[in-house]
Parts: C-alpha cells; sequence; structure tokens
C-alpha cells in the first residue's frame, strides 16, 4: 500500500513538472531559456546594424526580425518558473525570484515593446521605428541591470 502511495505521488510531481513545460532538469530550464535569449540577440543584432547603418537598411528583412522577436519575447520565461533554476550555469540574478512581480513586469515592458516594433515595421515610417526600437534596447537594459550578472 504504502509503495503504490509512494508510486502515485511520484507520477503526480512528474506531472507537475511537465505542467511547467516539460523540464526534465533545472538546467534544462536554464539552457532552454539561454537559448531563446540568444536567438533575441541575433534578431535584435541584425537590426541594430541596419539601424546604425553597419549593414544597408532592408526593410522587408527587418520587419520580419521585428515580427520574429516579438515572437522569441513571449519564450524565455517558462524557463524561469522552474524550481531550483535559480542554480547551476546561469547569469539569472536571486532577485528574479526575489522580485518576481517586478520581473514579470519588465519581461511584460520588453513583450508590449517588441509587439509595437513589428506593428511600426511593418507601416514603414523611419521615425516611429527609430523610436519603438529604441525603446526595445531600453528594456533589455532596463531588466539586464536589476536582473542578470554580468
Ligand atoms: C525581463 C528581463 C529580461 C529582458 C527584457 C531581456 N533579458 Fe536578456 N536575459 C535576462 C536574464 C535573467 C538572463 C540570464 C539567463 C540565464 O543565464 O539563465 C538573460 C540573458 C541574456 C543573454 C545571454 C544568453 C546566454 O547565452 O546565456 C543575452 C544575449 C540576452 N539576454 C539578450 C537580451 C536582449 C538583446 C534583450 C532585448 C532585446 C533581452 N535580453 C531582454 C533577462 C532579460
Amino acid at each position: 500500500m504504502k509503495r503504490t502511495l509512494l508510486a502515485l505521488s511520484l507520477a503526480l510531481a512528474s506531472t507537475t513538472a511537465a505542467a511547467e513545460g516539460a523540464f526534465d532538469t533545472a538546467q534544462d530550464a536554464i539552457d532552454y531559456r539561454q537559448a531563446a535569449f540568444g536567438l533575441i540577440k541575433e534578431n535584435f543584432s541584425d537590426m541594430w546594424a541596419m539601424m546604425k547603418k553597419k549593414k544597408p537598411m532592408d526593410e522587408k528583412a527587418f520587419a520580419q526580425r521585428a515580427q520574429h522577436l516579438a515572437l522569441l519575447s513571449q519564450i524565455p520565461f517558462t524557463g524561469f518558473k522552474v524550481d531550483g533554476s535559480d542554480k547551476g550555469d546561469t547569469s539569472a540574478l536571486p532577485a528574479i525570484w526575489q522580485e518576481w512581480d517586478e520581473f514579470e513586469a519588465k519581461a511584460g515592458a520588453f513583450q508590449m515593446a517588441t509587439e509595437r516594433l513589428a506593428a511600426v515595421a511593418d507601416s514603414g515610417n523611419a521615425d516611429d521605428i527609430k523610436k519603438a526600437f529604441g525603446a526595445v534596447g531600453k528594456t533589455c537594459k532596463g531588466c539586464h541591470d536589476d536582473f542578470k550578472a554580468e
């Protein structure tokens, strides 16, 4: 009887873990969010190069990057909702879990800024794009300053 209960509670525990995003280990969750941020950076850097005239502006490519960035901005944050993912090979600061509401607010601001950029990149007004791009950059820095180790 005891064994059955143990087996049942183990099964339930793993169901809960799966519901948190199907990560087998906390390090998997860390790898996942870091990979997402890597793709975010890839897209952001290419747009940055176009904005700073380090490479020719290609409006279509820029708009597609902006779309992808808005989608990607949704991805990393499940990776922070996993117990134990504050430790391991991570530059996430403990402040994230101590000030979770603040962290979520910054994640939300980032997602909204990328939505806005994707919308104006479609319209093609250079001034609006410049402003919206700058606003996204501020949300990266605004979060990293408080929640990411160097
Ligand atoms: C709401 C907070 C938040 C926002 C917004 C945010 N980041 Fe991060 N970022 C983090 C945290 C926390 C980590 C550390 C993740 C870890 O190591 O577990 C990180 C890690 C990274 C990394 C390192 C990934 C790796 O391979 O270890 C890059 C690159 C990065 N962010 C780029 C960006 C860019 C570019 C933006 C904006 C376009 C951005 N981030 C927006 C919180 C944020």
